[in-house]
This record gives structure tokens, C-alpha cells and sequence, in this order.
């Protein structure tokens, strides 16, 4: 864990030891533990073994007992824990590489920090919540504790930088089927170049930033963030956003999900990176999964510029293709709007 940084020194601390308090009562899940067991794993005192214990429940972790008692873990918590999900990993390139934060600035900016530190492909970051996190262009991504999968995985493709757009179209194709494995008669949507959309709404966006030489790629950070069982948004997403939960009624597994989608992942990434034409199977895909890929009339403002016209497809490296009064124009950038 040497090479993996919290954003804070008191996050990382307050980190450890729930994760050891979580350990220890998945590794006694039929017995009490008693208090004085807990406070002797964390190095501290009782006290503070019940204010952790608090802390645990406000994240959902169904714990039993209290102070005199000792504690019991009630199931198995939808955390997003390496113990958890490791054996669901196994053959993929995230097997073991699993790193847990219950509080991060961003994983997206931890992993970007790691992957120059040198940490492995495959090292995956996962935030019960984040304080700063990261969304595309000047955004920041909307990361209530537990209610989401927040998301960044470290990759290292031996392919130039302009390969990276297909790499992160792959990546929402990932979300799509990872959704529809879990809940197969959902209807979910791409939007170019990697929202996944449920009912016209955002229920993921990816950012994918890369460290790389003008003909190399050093390494790749793909960051997921899915709306899982949020209840609501603030009033200024209530519009754009929807979670799994409010688009199907009932509460997902998060566990469920992330190991469905780092499967998923994991097979488009060596079909890129290993396969013969990958590219176009890619390519080919989204435009199949995505209403707005081809005949939607958009608008892309960025920059200054705008276009404006009708969906016509994918070109060779993924780009957006837009028919326009002044001809076919390529969105390079932006947020894909439709035209009303
Ligand atoms: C978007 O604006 O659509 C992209 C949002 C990406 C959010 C995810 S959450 C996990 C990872 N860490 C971040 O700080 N951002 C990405």
C-alpha cells in the first residue's frame, strides 16, 4: 500500500482502522467480538472502538452490540472491500489489485498519483465517498457516501494516445453490459462520448485521463461513476441525473455491480489490447447501443464554436460525426446536447 496515498494523513488513519474493525468481524462473522478484542487490533481504547463502530453504521454496515456486549457483524456489507471482491476477480487483471478508501478527494487523482508512482496495471480505486470528485471538462461529479460506485482503474495499453477515446467508449460499453447483466430488461443508453443514460438521464459518466508521450501512452486512468442508490440529487442535477434505484425502484448491490463491471472491463480491454479488430467490434457497438450515435439532431457548444446538426456515425478513432448545414464536422469535445 506504500504507493497508494488517502488525501489526507487522518482520512488514511481513520481508513486502516475501520477496514480493520470490518476485517476482524468478517473473520469472526458468527461470534461476538468483544470491545477490548477491537481496541487491541486498532491499537486504541474502547471509547473510540464505539465512535468507529458509529461511523460503520452511518455507512451501512449492519453491526450488532455496543460497548458491554461486543459486536457482531448482522451480513455481509455492500462494501467495496479488496476481501470482498477479490474472489469475484479472479483472471482478471484487477484480481489482488484492489485499494479501498471509505473517504478520497477524488480516485481518479489517487490513481493518477499511483499510476506515475509506478503502481501496477490492473490497481483499481474505490471510494465509498469522494469530496472532490472529478467530472469531465470544468465539472466535479456528485459522490454521496455509499450510494454510488466511485471508481478508477490504472491501465498501461501499448497503443498510441489517439487510441485512448476507444478505450474509454469501451469502458461505457462495460457500464452498459455490466447494468444489463445485473438487470437484464433495463433500456440503457449511450451518449457519445461515455454517459450511460437510463430514461434521457445520466446514471454514469466516465473520465478518462492519460499520462502519455506524443506516440505513447505512459498509463491511463479510466474514472466510473455510477448513480446506484441515491434517492434523490441536489435540486441542480434533479433534472439530468438518475440512480439505478429511482429508475427501477428497489436497492442494487454495489458489490454486484462493480464486480460485473470490472469483468466486463476487464474483457474489452484485452479484446483492445490482445484481439484483432477490436476497434471496429468497439466502434461498431456503441453505435448499436447508442440512440444518439446516429439521426438524433444535437448541438455542441465548446469553446466558442458550436455545431450543429444531425448524428452521422463514428469516424475511425471514435469521434463524434455531425452532419451540418456547412457539412460533415467532427465533435472533438464538449457535451452532446439534443436539440429540442
Ligand atoms: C462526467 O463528468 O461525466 C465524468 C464523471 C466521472 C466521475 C468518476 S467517479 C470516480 C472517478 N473519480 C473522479 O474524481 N471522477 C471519476
Amino acid at each position: 500500500m506504500s504507493r497508494v496515498k488517502a488525501s489526507a494523513p487522518h482520512e488514511l488513519a481513520t481508513d486502516v482502522r475501520l477496514g480493520r474493525i470490518v476485517r476482524l468481524l468478517m473473520e469472526h462473522a458468527t461470534v461476538v467480538v468483544s470491545g477490548t478484542k477491537i481496541a487491541q487490533e486498532i491499537s486504541s481504547n474502547r471509547s473510540e472502538v464505539w465512535r468507529l463502530i458509529q461511523q460503520l453504521r452511518g455507512l451501512g454496515v449492519d453491526v450488532a452490540g455496543h460497548p458491554a456486549t461486543g459486536y457482531q457483524l448482522k451480513s455481509v456489507p455492500d462494501l467495496l472491500l479488496p476481501e470482498i471482491l477479490d474472489p469475484l476477480l479472479r483472471g482478471t487483471i484487477f484480481d489482488a489489485h484492489v485499494h479501498h478508501f471509505y473517504k478520497i478527494g477524488s480516485t481518479n487523482a489517487a490513481a493518477m498519483a499511483a499510476a506515475a508512482d509506478g503502481i501496477a496495471e490492473g490497481s483499481v480505486f474505490l471510494a465509498e465517498e469522494q469530496t472532490a470528485g472529478r467530472g469531465r471538462g470544468a465539472n466535479s461529479w456528485e459522490s454521496a457516501r455509499s450510494a454510488g460506485i466511485y471508481c478508477s482503474v490504472v491501465l498501461r495499453p501499448p497503443l498510441p494516445p489517439s487510441d485512448v477515446l476507444v478505450i474509454s467508449l469501451a469502458a461505457g460499453l462495460a457500464v452498459h453490459a455490466a447494468i444489463e447483466q445485473v438487470k437484464p430488461n433495463l433500456s440503457v443508453d449511450l451518449k457519445w462520448p461515455n454517459d450511460v443514460l437510463i430514461a434521457g438521464k445520466k446514471v454514469c459518466g466516465i473520465l478518462t485521463e492519460m499520462n502519455a508521450e506524443v506516440t505513447r501512452v505512459r498509463h491511463v486512468v479510466v474514472g466510473i461513476g455510477i448513480n446506484v442508490n441515491h434517492t434523490g440529487f441536489p435540486r441542480e442535477l434533479e433534472s439530468e441525473a438518475i440512480s439505478l434505484r429511482m429508475a427501477t425502484g428497489s436497492e442494487w448491490s454495489r458489490v454486484e455491480l462493480a464486480a460485473a463491471l470490472l469483468k466486463s472491463l476487464d474483457r474489452e480491454y484485452r479484446l483492445l489490447i490482445e484481439g484483432t479488430d477490436a476497434r471496429p467490434s468497439i466502434l461498431r457497438r456503441f453505435a448499436e447501443r447508442s440512440t444518439w450515435a446516429q439521426g438524433k439532431q444535437i448541438f455542441v457548444e465548446e469553446n466558442g464554436t458550436r455545431i450543429e446538426g444531425t448524428t452521422a456515425g463514428l469516424d475511425e478513432h471514435g469521434f463524434l460525426q455531425v452532419r451540418t448545414a456547412q457539412g460533415l464536422q467532427k465533435v472533438l469535445t464538449g457535451t452532446v446536447r439534443e436539440m429540442k
